[in-house]
């Protein structure tokens, strides 16, 4: 390996999972975040996990000093690794840093409008530069990628030419919610929503959706994801993407309603920001906090694609499980860095899983870390 991995948030709760796996991998990573003392105190525990001979270094860098962040990614062989959250706030420099080295790029974002903004403003820039930008390649939303992509597949198959994708993200046994996923989920409330229908990407929040899931009915919240951009690259047939996140359970229903009245508020001129700024009165300012080592053991994601014909009919239908999305995110933020890192990435520009790795190698990828097809 000649680039560096740095891992700039290893100091939240995210980042520092990840930088443990890293660690353990032998990857060496290049720790960053705005607390020096932080930063030596992580590097100091993490010194046993990993060979000897690689231990992890530090980088002072702040998202509110974009000249530090660029000065994190110096060729077009590192990779920057980021779970510096919410991104809508604190996440440009960092895509602006990756783009400017036409280096490596993998994000833990699962706010829809900052992932828009990567995808259709970014794409372009980074693929002038070389770059590759893999935003949100954590619990939100790779599982989606790898099973709609495995329906595809399967309906491809059978000769059959699926034009709609439903994806449902759900979790068992319990979905505890780190510092930085409440301040994400509280900045996304009054932000824009789109969904992907008749082949276009459209402002509009599509509506709850339901699934099977071990038996029963459940309810997922709809919610812009990566696979409305990528799964139509994956095949051009699909016209109409869905994604719901299931976990608020029995709320969905009543949150959807919230949901679409605050972000049809936030159009209104001036209503947006008053939002933004109530919601801001209730984003936590601690960092670093999240569900116990004990809790999150419990926790397995379980994430459920299906395909349809034009007229509705159900084509094929693709279930994959693994780890809680915690434990999952920081192995998928891990895994991409070292894909990037040791030149195993394709195409520039802003990518999902499917298009940087292929399918077989994502399936490989994700069965080492215990996500796997289960139906
Ligand atoms: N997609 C998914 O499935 C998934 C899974 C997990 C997390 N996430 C997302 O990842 C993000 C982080 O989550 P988390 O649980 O790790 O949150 P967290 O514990 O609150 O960590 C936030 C990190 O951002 C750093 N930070 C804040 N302001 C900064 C600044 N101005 N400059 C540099 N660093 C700054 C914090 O530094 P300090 O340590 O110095 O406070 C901390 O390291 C959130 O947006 C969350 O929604 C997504």
């Amino acid at each position: 390996m000649t680039g560096r991995v740095i891992c700039f948030g290893a100091t939240g709760y995210t980042g520092r999972l990840t930088a443990e796996v890293m660690v353990r991998a032998g990857m060496a990573p290049v720790l960053a975040g705005r607390s020096p003392e932080a930063l030596a105190a992580l590097t100091g525990d993490l010194a046993g996990l990993g060979p000897i001979d690689l231990p992890a270094t530090w980088q002072v860098a702040d998202a509110s000093d974009p000249d530090s962040v660029r000065a994190l990614v110096t060729s077009p062989d590192d990779v920057l690794v980021t779970t510096v959250g919410p991104f809508a706030r604190l996440g440009r420099p960092a895509v602006d840093a990756a783009i400017n080295a036409g280096a490596g790029y993998v994000d833990s974002t699962g706010e829809p409008a900052f992932l828009r903004e990567v995808f259709e403003d970014d794409g372009p820039r980074a693929a002038a530069t070389g770059a590759r930008l893999l935003p949100a390649f954590g619990y939100d939303y790779v599982p989606g990628n790898l099973a709609g992509a495995l329906a595809i597949e399967d309906a491809q198959a059978a000769g059959r030419a699926p034009t709609v994708v439903e994806i449902g993200y759900f979790v068992r046994g319990g979905m505890g919610m780190s510092s930085g996923t409440r301040a994400s989920v509280a900045g996304m409330l009054d932000a824009p929503v789109f969904s992907r229908r008749n082949g276009v990407l459209t402002g509009q929040a599509g509506s709850v959706i339901s699934f099977d899931v071990n038996g029963k009915q459940r309810d997922a919240l709809p919610v812009g994801g990566s696979e409305h951009f990528t799964l139509p690259r994956f095949d051009p047939q699909v016209r109409d993407v869905s994604v719901g996140l299931g976990w608020a359970g029995r709320w969905t229903k009543a949150a959807h309603g919230i949901g679409t009245v605050m972000s049809t508020a936030s159009r209104v001129p001036g209503v947006g920001a008053a939002l933004r700024a109530g919601t801001g009165r209730v984003i936590p300012d601690e960092t670093g906090t999240g569900p116990s080592a004990e809790d999150r053991a419990k926790a397995r994601t379980l994430v459920v694609a299906r395909t349809k014909d034009g007229v509705g009919r159900e084509l094929s239908r693709a279930v994959v499980e693994g780890p809680g999305p915690y434990d999952l995110t920081a192995e998928l933020l891990a895994w991409a860095a070292a894909m990037l890192v040791t030149g195993q990435a394709r195409g520039a520009g802003t990518l999902g899983p499917v298009d940087a790795f292929g399918l077989h190698a994502l399936v490989d990828g994700c069965a080492r870390m215990g996500l796997a097809r289960v139906e």
